[in-house]
């Protein structure tokens, strides 16, 4: 008689075993991704699995009730002190009988799928670097000398065939007594280098670990500094928060931060300290959100530009002040958080820094292009990171090219008189009636637009702050259409546009978006000053997407990705009016949110995603607009709203 046959659905993957097989035996043996961090002890349940009975006609087997073993001991007592879900067994425990189809859900699978938020992308994968494991390590033996660590690197070869265990003396200091503690059962986080480096502890525990593990995808921007806290286990995301770059205070843009550091020595250290600061306290603050313990967090994957990259790694950045843009290295490095003095995270956590395309375009545009894939497209699309310094991408499965622009911080809400960092408060998304000129907007936390009478109670004046990056150009582009401001960007008096909402202020105006000064609220007002900043930004940002048209030899695209670290998703039909990006039909225009973030969540999940993107750094095409003199007229012809001289027929739709 022929040994029982196990389906494993969803992956159809099938094989015959001896009867008393344990599934996750069977599963192992095919290559079925059924995880597991006790080994197959009974005690971690990330082996679960769910048998399905009757007839499958179309897998050819009907599975009876007796298919699988009776409850074990070890399974009942798992199930009478955690419980099971109905139906569910543990994959470890019960044992092959009969032909059988089998279940894994999702949460089983080591390589889970995350999916994304938009539709269009493609899923994360789980596989990140660092993994839990659980051994039973031997016991010393004064006969057989050896060390506590050497008996647990033993112990994971033999349990978990991984070999050649290294640790730092931090950890040798914890072995001990948490061995002890946990009589001699412990739980180990192992990181695995995708460069094939050796497999390093970074923490361990007694007994089984519960509480996960954790890590961080920051987006360390000019302005702000954006982070991800991510459950490694699940790519679930379950703390997301911001900061203002304290680096502002040495310069707004990149170039005043490096001119800083020009003319005062020691600079360099004093705004390397500074974001330094900034990103424990970030890690703290996520943490606290999350009600994890800072030491969970075992890993963080950064992405930035250049001259952040130079400056967070306690590199002097004036070699990328001017031409030819030298780098002190463009590959992705992994280090220790601790060397980049990182210290409120687990003292052992590791890092990752994707590799900067050149010295103009660095880790954040490769983070883009990691979760974009512009690649992999089919069609042409033009990529748009708005942020201080904006990543440009531009491409196809032919050929890819990219550049960055000094759009400035005006999109992140610096240099705007009312201009604030996305965060609950700030006004992010603007209308303005063209017939009575009178706006309404909605802030961050709210989804109450401020002319329902229910705004007052929810939000009320206090509760408005400012306005933020999507705000800004939904403000300026709102006020364009409703005749408020003209093409060349002059806002109108009241007695040119017939509201008075636009008020004199010196010599220009400024439009008055919410007054709230008579109950202790803000004034926020959209002035002229802030229309030239935003110009000046929106300027670039056309430039720099005309440049890589003029080199790809193409006068249009066939779709535009807006991503940005700011706020809420950029409107496409308000970066339109405003001449931020090239004419496009509308629908195909869509936001990405922070695709930089992304990028750094998806390679701190994956790690096939790390060599995957340094693989393809090295094919994109670097274009340089600080020295293309086609740039600078652009940028001139792009002052306009929308433009002086290209024509947008998309827009008059
Ligand atoms: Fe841990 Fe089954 S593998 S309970």
């Amino acid at each position: 008689e022929q040994d029982p046959l196990v389906i494993f659905t969803p992956s159809g993957k099938r094989g015959r075993f001896p009867a008393g097989t344990p599934v996750l035996h069977a599963a192992r043996s095919l290559g079925v991704d059924l995880d597991s961090v006790c080994g197959g002890r009974g005690i971690c349940s990330k082996c679960q699995i769910t048998p399905s009975y009757g007839d499958f006609s179309k897998h050819g087997v009907t599975v009876h009730d007796d298919a699988l073993s009776e409850w074990n001991k070890v399974e009942q007592r798992y199930e009478d002190k955690r419980g099971l879900k109905p139906g569910r067994r543990l994959g470890c425990q019960a044992q092959i009988l009969r032909d059988v189809v089998i279940d894994v859900p999702a949460e089983s699978q080591v390589h889970k799928q995350v999916i994304r938020k938009r539709a269009d992308t493609r899923a994360i994968v789980m596989d990140p670097a660092t993994r839990l494991y659980f051994v039973e390590v031997l016991e010393p033996d004064m006969h057989e000398p050896s060390g506590d660590f050497e008996r647990i690197a033993a112990a994971l070869a033999d349990q978990w065939k991984i070999n050649g265990l290294i640790a730092d003396l931090s950890m040798m200091a914890k072995l001990q007594p948490v061995l002890r503690k946990g009589k001699w059962q412990v739980t180990l986080a192992v990181h695995h280098d995708h460069t094939g480096a050796a497999p390093r502890l970074v923490e361990i525990w007694p007994g089984l670990h519960e509480s996960g593990l954790y890590g961080l995808a920051i987006d360390l921007g000019s302005t702000t500094i954006a982070a991800h806290l991510t459950d490694l286990e699940t790519g679930e995301v379950k703390a997301a928060s911001g900061l203002m770059n304290p680096q502002i205070r040495f310069g707004e843009d990149l170039m005043s931060r490096v001119s800083y550091v020009m003319m005062n020595p020691g600079g360099d250290r004093e705004m390397t300290r500074a974001v330094r600061e900034a990103l424990s306290q970030l890690a703290m603050e996520l943490a606290a959100e999350a009600d994890i313990s800072p030491d969970l967090i075992v890993e963080a994957v950064v992405v930035c530009n250049p001259v952040m990259h130079h400056l967070f790694l306690g590199i002097d950045p004036v070699e990328l002040g001017q031409a030819p843009f030298a780098l002190a290295t463009s590959s992705s490095m992994s280090l220790a958080m601790a060397e980049l003095d990182i210290t409120s995270i687990n003292p052992r956590a590791r890092g990752y820094i994707l590799p900067c395309i050149a010295g103009h375009v660095g880790a954040d545009a490769a983070a883009v292009a990691l979760s974009e894939a512009p690649e992999k497209s089919e069609d042409l699309v033009l990529i748009i990171d708005v942020g201080t310094n904006a990543e440009i991408l531009l491409g196809n499965t032919t050929r890819v090219l990219a550049c960055s622009s000094p759009t400035g911080p005006a999109f992140e809400g610096a240099q705007i008189s009312s201009g604030q960092r996305a965060a609950p408060g700030a006004i992010e998304r603007v209308e303005i009636d063209p017939d009575t000129k009178e706006p309404r907007f909605r802030v961050i936390g709210s989804d109450i637009w401020s002319d329902d009478p229910a705004f007052a109670e929810a939000v009320g004046a206090s509760g408005i702050t400012g306005i933020c990056g999507s705000g800004i150009i939904e403000a300026v582009a709102e006020m364009r259409m409703a005749g408020i401001l003209d093409a060349s960007g002059l806002i109108g008096s009241a007695s040119q546009t017939g509201t008075p909402r636009c008020i004199a202020e010196g010599r220009t105006h400024s439009y008055v978006l919410h007054d709230a000064t008579a109950d202790n609220g803000p004034l926020i007002s959209v002035t002229q000053g802030d229309i030239r900043a935003i110009q000046l930004a929106k300027s670039a940002l056309y430039a720099g997407a005309r440049l890589l048209m003029d080199e790809m030899g193409v006068d249009k695209v066939d779709r535009i990705v807006l991503a940005g670290a700011f706020g809420a998703h950029i409107s496409s039909k308000h970066a339109m009016v405003l001449g931020m990006i090239p004419d496009a039909p509308l629908n195909k225009v869509s936001s990405a949110g922070n695709a930089a973030g992304t990028g750094a969540r998806i390679a701190l999940c994956n790690i096939a995603a790390r060599k995957a993107i340094e693989a393809n750094v090295s094919k994109i095409t670097k274009v340089e607009t600080a020295i293309a003199p086609a740039f600078q007229e652009h940028f001139v012809s792009a002052n306009a709203i929308p433009h002086a001289t290209a024509p947008f027929p998309e827009l008059a739709r």
